[in-house]
This record gives structure tokens, C-alpha cells and sequence, in this order.
């Protein structure tokens, strides 16, 4: 194969990529580096892309142009139902199951599209469910649709397409979702537009499972043609972290180049006509246990962030209790924080028949949440709220909770409680702000965003942020800026 770029450079580079973005371009893959690296140099501003990859190579990235160069090495390249099996699979056994499951209790659903690019995916899942259910207006439906890259999250949230994007999608889709514009352009219609919140998410680098970015409980996280990309222990630790945002029963879609027995060894294959879906149920945890306990987390790769704990001893003890069918020891309250992480349904059940400190009703709310069963977290955390009036946090995961049962009032009246309760609680005055946005409220997400930075340019960059799970206060701030972003730097 002839290259237009020196085969050392290659080399070079994708050795740079690999141990610095955790990018995997084996030599097969050399034409698309370099074709990707070709179109990153353009928009950095270079002529030449070989000064261009010394450069990168040669000097310190800041952390927003590590993140596009990410999105351009692994491309945005996505259309309308594409793969349509996995829609195939989303409308006759997904969702048919999960409206059964839901129809007399909860009618509520979590999507989660990771890695979402320029909004065609998420936007074709919301698609399929309003075919699918037919009173939809009575389900809480939340799908959260993620990105590493502002720039093309800028262009999602617009919901504006050329024909490239309808290549091999029916074409009932666009006549029935579009509107058609100028210019041979599609509007996709405010009804699907408005079921997706788009969020700037690094996979390789933020903390998820996390009610903060809403992350937790999904029933279903579409996560294709993103992990191809990663080297072979950040795919394992993303397929990880992405099993852990799972409800009980819950599904990951990935696409056929990406299935692998050996990295999604914690869930259980399911296979449907023409491709195979990965599961999360019970008969997993056990393995998904020795995981945990065994492997240890490979690091962030280009940013100092928080440290995600180690396997607390409490979930190595009840492993090693539950393999020697043996009697499982008080639980110590240092480890619950850590055990919430790790959601655990087996010190749920514990929990349950067992709660009597503050810290571990706190973990069972928590619990509660991370498996998706919001009405019983809301009841616990009333029934403790009514004990201890004066604990900011508390009121704020009431909020967190609010917020994924989408009662927005409800959740601004606590968060203000919590902010009432201690002023400097910054991701109370965040989370406020960002409910504001949701209800289009710009003049006090503004002010709630004022507050977010002051808060955050008193703390020092490493500092762990009060009820956040391990969140820095420099990673927020980063994560503020590449929200707020909409073009890509110069
Ligand atoms: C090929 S597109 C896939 C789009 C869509 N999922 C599909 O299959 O049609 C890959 C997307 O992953 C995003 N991406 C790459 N690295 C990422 C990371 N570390 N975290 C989140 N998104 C990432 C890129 O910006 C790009 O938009």
C-alpha cells in the first residue's frame, strides 16, 4: 500500500495515539490514520500534515484539542437506521418487552446513545419509539445522547440534514420525521427532536455510572462503531463501566465489527436474527464480581482525573461469602460509597432486611436509583429528608433522583433547598443550572452557571467535589468549557 505521508510518520504517530488517546491504528488501518489525520490537520489550521503530526507529537496537547483530534481519528461518519437489524431488534423484542414488563407499574425507559456523533442514531431510536408505543405522551422516556466532540453535538442539537445522511435509511423515515428545507436539507420534526438531551461525554475518560450526567440505570445503551477504535484494555474498561450503567436486564447494542466474547465477558449473548445483543442478568454478577475484584482499572489516559475505587472488601466479601455459602459480616460503613459504584444488587437485598445508619440508608437510596426503581428511592429519601431536615446533601440526591423521573419542579424546589442549606455546593448550583436549560430558562441557567464558576475557581484543580462521586473540580470545569463550545479552536 502507498502512502501519501512517510510509513515512519505513520508508525510514529499511531504509537503516539495508542499510548496517549488509547487509540488502537494497527498497521491495516494505516490509510485510515492517515486519511483522518489528513482532515485533523485542516482543521487545526495546518497546511502540511506531517509539521502537523511533529507538532502533536512534540508538544503538549491541551485537553480540548486531545478530544478533537479523538473525534477525528475515529470519525463521525453515521446515517439514519443504520444497521437496521439493531432496530429491527429495538421494535419486535426490545421494547415490546420492556412495554410489557412496564405497562401496570413504572411506564418509564432509559436510552442511552454513547458515542452519538451528529444525532442520526439517537434521534432513529426515538423514531422507533414513537412507531412502536402508542401513548407515548404517558411514558417517562429519557434518551441521553453522547459525544466527545462539541462541534458535531453543535450540529445535532440543530436536527438538520443533507441527503448523505439518508443513505440506505426508508424512506418513510424522512417523509414522515422531516421537514424539508432549503438547499435539499431536512429538518427532523420537534416532536423527536425534544426526546433527546445531548451531552458532551468523554467515554474513555468520565465517571459512569453517575446520576450526575445521568448516566445510570439505562434499559438500553446503543455504543456502536465508538469502541472499535479503543485499544484493548480501554474497550474492556468502557464495556465495564457501560454493564454498571445497566438496569438488572438490560441490553447493550454494539455493532457487528465490535462483538467479542472476550471483551463483553460480563454480559450474556443474546442472539436475535442476524445479530447477537449483549445482556446484563443476574447469572452474570457472579463473574461480573470476580472482574471487579481481579482486574484492576487500567489508567485515565491523558488527564489526571479522580481515581475510580478499588473493589471495595465489602464486595470481595460477599463474593467469597457467597462462593462458600457463608454468612456475610456487618457491613462497614467506609466501604459503602464505594460499594454504591459498584451497584450492587446483593447489598441492596442486605440493605434492605438491614438498614439502620444514615450512610447506609443513603447507599440503599442510591442503590434504589442505580437499578432504575425510582419510586422506592424517592419514598426512602422522603422517609430520611423527614429525619434529617439540615443535610444539603440529601436534599440534593432527592433532586437527582427528581431529575430522572423527570419532575423537574420538584427537583429545582430541593436543589434550592440544598443550595439554601450550604451556598458553596457547586453541584447543586450545576444541576440547577442545567434543569434550567431543560426548561429553557436561559437568564437563570446563566446565573446558575456564574455561580458553578466561582465556586469552582476557589478550589484547586485535584479537589473531589462534595456528593460527586469522585468528579475533580478541574474536570468539571473542562467539561463546562467543551459544553459551552460550539466551534472548533483555531
Ligand atoms: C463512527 S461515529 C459512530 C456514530 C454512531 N454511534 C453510529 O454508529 O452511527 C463515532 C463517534 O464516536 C465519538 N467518539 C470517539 N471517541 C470518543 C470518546 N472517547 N468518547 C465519546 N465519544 C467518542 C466520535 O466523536 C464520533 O462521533
Amino acid at each position: 500500500m502507498m502512502y501519501a505521508l512517510p510509513e515512519k510518520t505513520l508508525m510514529q504517530l499511531s504509537e503516539f495515539i495508542s499510548s496517549n488517546l488509547a487509540l488502537h491504528f494497527p498497521k491495516e488501518r494505516w490509510d485510515d490514520l492517515e486519511r483522518n489525520i489528513i482532515s485533523a490537520s485542516k482543521e487545526f489550521g495546518y497546511k502540511d500534515a506531517e509539521i502537523f503530526i511533529q507538532h502533536i507529537i512534540s508538544s503538549p496537547l491541551t485537553k480540548e484539542h486531545v478530544e478533537i483530534l479523538a473525534s477525528n481519528l475515529t470519525i463521525n461518519e453515521t446515517y439514519f437506521w443504520r444497521e437496521p437489524q439493531t432496530f429491527d431488534a429495538l421494535e419486535q423484542k426490545i421494547i415490546p418487552e420492556l412495554i410489557q414488563q412496564r405497562q401496570n407499574g413504572e411506564r418509564r425507559l432509559r436510552i442511552w446513545s454513547a458515542g452519538c456523533s451528529t444525532g442520526e442514531e439517537p434521534y432513529s431510536i426515538a423514531i422507533a419509539l414513537k412507531r412502536l408505543i402508542p401513548n407515548i405522551k404517558n411514558w417517562n422516556i429519557s434518551i441521553l445522547a453522547t459525544d466527545i466532540s462539541p462541534r458535531i453535538l453543535h450540529k445535532a442539537k440543530i436536527g438538520i440534514y443533507g441527503q448523505w445522511s439518508f443513505r440506505n435509511t426508508p424512506e418513510w423515515l424522512k417523509q414522515n420525521y422531516f421537514v424539508q428545507k432549503p438547499n435539499n436539507k431536512f429538518e427532523i420534526i420537534p416532536e423527536i427532536k425534544s426526546m433527546v438531551k445531548f451531552e458532551y461525554l468523554n467515554l474513555a475518560e468520565d465517571i459512569y455510572p453517575l446520576s450526575l450526567n445521568d448516566t445510570n440505570a439505562m434499559d438500553i445503551i446503543y455504543c456502536r462503531n465508538v469502541l472499535m477504535y479503543f485499544t484493548q484494555d480501554r474497550f474492556r474498561q468502557v464495556a465495564h463501566s457501560l454493564f454498571n450503567s445497566l438496569v438488572m436486564g438490560g441490553y447493550l447494542i454494539v455493532s457487528a465489527s465490535e462483538l467479542s466474547l472476550q471483551n463483553f465477558s460480563e454480559f450474556t449473548p443474546v442472539n436475535i436474527p442476524d445479530m447477537v445483543l449483549y445482556q446484563k442478568t443476574s447469572k452474570n454478577i457472579k463473574d461480573w464480581f470476580k472482574f471487579s475484584i481481579m482486574e484492576s482499572e487500567p489508567k485515565p489516559f491523558f488527564i489526571k482525573t479522580a481515581p475510580k475505587p478499588e473493589p471495595s472488601k465489602l464486595a470481595i466479601e460477599i463474593f467469597n461469602a457467597e462462593e462458600n455459602n457463608k454468612k456475610i459480616a456487618p457491613i462497614n460503613e467506609k466501604t459503602l460509597r464505594t460499594v454504591s459504584q459498584e451497584n450492587c444488587t446483593n447489598v441492596t437485598d442486605k440493605l434492605q432486611k438491614d438498614t439502620q445508619t444514615l450512610d447506609e440508608q443513603i447507599l440503599l437510596i442510591r442503590n434504589f436509583a442505580n437499578e432504575g426503581k425510582f419510586l422506592e428511592a424517592i419514598e426512602l429519601c422522603k422517609k430520611v429528608i423527614a429525619s434529617e431536615k439540615l443535610e444539603p446533601g440529601l436534599h440534593y440526591l432527592y433532586a437527582t433522583i427528581l431529575q430522572e423521573d423527570n419532575k423537574l419542579d420538584e427537583a429545582v424546589e430541593s436543589l434550592k433547598r440544598s443550595i439554601y442549606l450550604d451556598p458553596n455546593f457547586v453541584l447543586a448550583h450545576y444541576s440547577l443550572g442545567k434543569i434550567y436549560q431543560r426548561l429553557g430558562n436561559i437568564k437563570n441557567t446563566n446565573k446558575c452557571n456564574e455561580n458553578v464558576l466561582t465556586i469552582l475557581n476557589k478550589c484547586s484543580q485535584d479537589e473531589i467535589l462534595f456528593e460527586s462521586e469522585g468528579l475533580t473540580a478541574g474536570r468539571l470545569k473542562e467539561i463546562i468549557s467543551a459544553s459551552n463550545q460550539k466551534r472548533v479552536l483555531s
